[in-house]
């Protein structure tokens, strides 16, 4: 896989970390094709209030599918705050996309209030996450979960990197948490699932592995 920026020297590095997280893989990749997760789950990281509201985009390609929106004229989240080159409002961006089979690039772009827009080009201001995010399947019942970030400043500064290392951990803790709610929750329902609009990313992305793990069983028995 291609990482944008690697070796930049304009760029930052958070090497990141493991968990090792007790839910099937699939429900991480159900999160991270849902950018609204932030305003319930990271309320004192990711997200805030603002971030309820807008409705995302869905793209299916043929290497996995992304859900991105643009968030106009809101307050920065709380974890993104003190690395911000500018004050007041934002337009903030996220890009959460997740390829076959299991790992993520979520992208976020923060610029001044008024400036954002996939049309227009980047404000000299702009902050820039790439976080890496790779799900690795122990059994139905267990994922581990690795991930790194590059960030656009502050290249080899290593009390950001810490700042950022501590961060992200504490927020993807959150995740874990929730997952693995959903996990039991799931295989403990005692109704039918009701699929939201929001749904639509995260579907199709099950729809098509499962369709890739399908076509790929007749080889494996050939093999055998
Ligand atoms: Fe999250």
């Amino acid at each position: 896989m291609n990482v944008e920026h690697w070796g930049d020297s304009a760029w930052g590095l958070n090497r990141g970390d493991a968990m090792t997280v007790e839910a099937n893989y699939l429900y991480m990749t159900d999160n991270l094709l849902d950018p609204s997760h932030v305003a319930w789950v990271h309320q004192t990281s990711f997200g805030n209030a603002a971030c309820a509201d807008d409705v995302p985009d869905t793209t299916i390609a043929d290497n996995g599918v992304i859900v991105s929106r643009w968030m106009r004229d809101t307050e920065p989240a709380p974890f993104y705050q003190p690395f911000l080159k500018f004050r007041g409002n934002c337009d903030r961006k996220q890009h959460y996309e997740v390829r076959y089979p299991s790992h993520a690039i979520i992208k976020a772009i923060f610029v001044p209030a008024g400036t954002g827009g996939d049309d227009k080009p980047l404000h000299q201001d702009v902050f820039l996450m790439d976080s890496y995010n790779f799900l690795t399947p122990i059994n139905e019942n267990l994922t581990r979960y690795y991930w790194f970030q590059m960030r656009n400043f502050a290249p080899n500064d290593q009390a950001v990197s810490a700042a950022f290392a501590t961060s992200v951990r504490t927020a993807f803790e959150e995740d874990k948490a929730i997952v693995q709610a959903v996990h039991r929750g799931m295989n403990n329902k005692k109704s039918n699932n009701i699929d939201l609009k929001i749904d639509k990313g995260p579907l199709h992305f099950r729809k098509r592995l499962a369709q890739m793990i399908a076509a790929e069983k007749p080889t494996l028995v050939a093999a055998e």
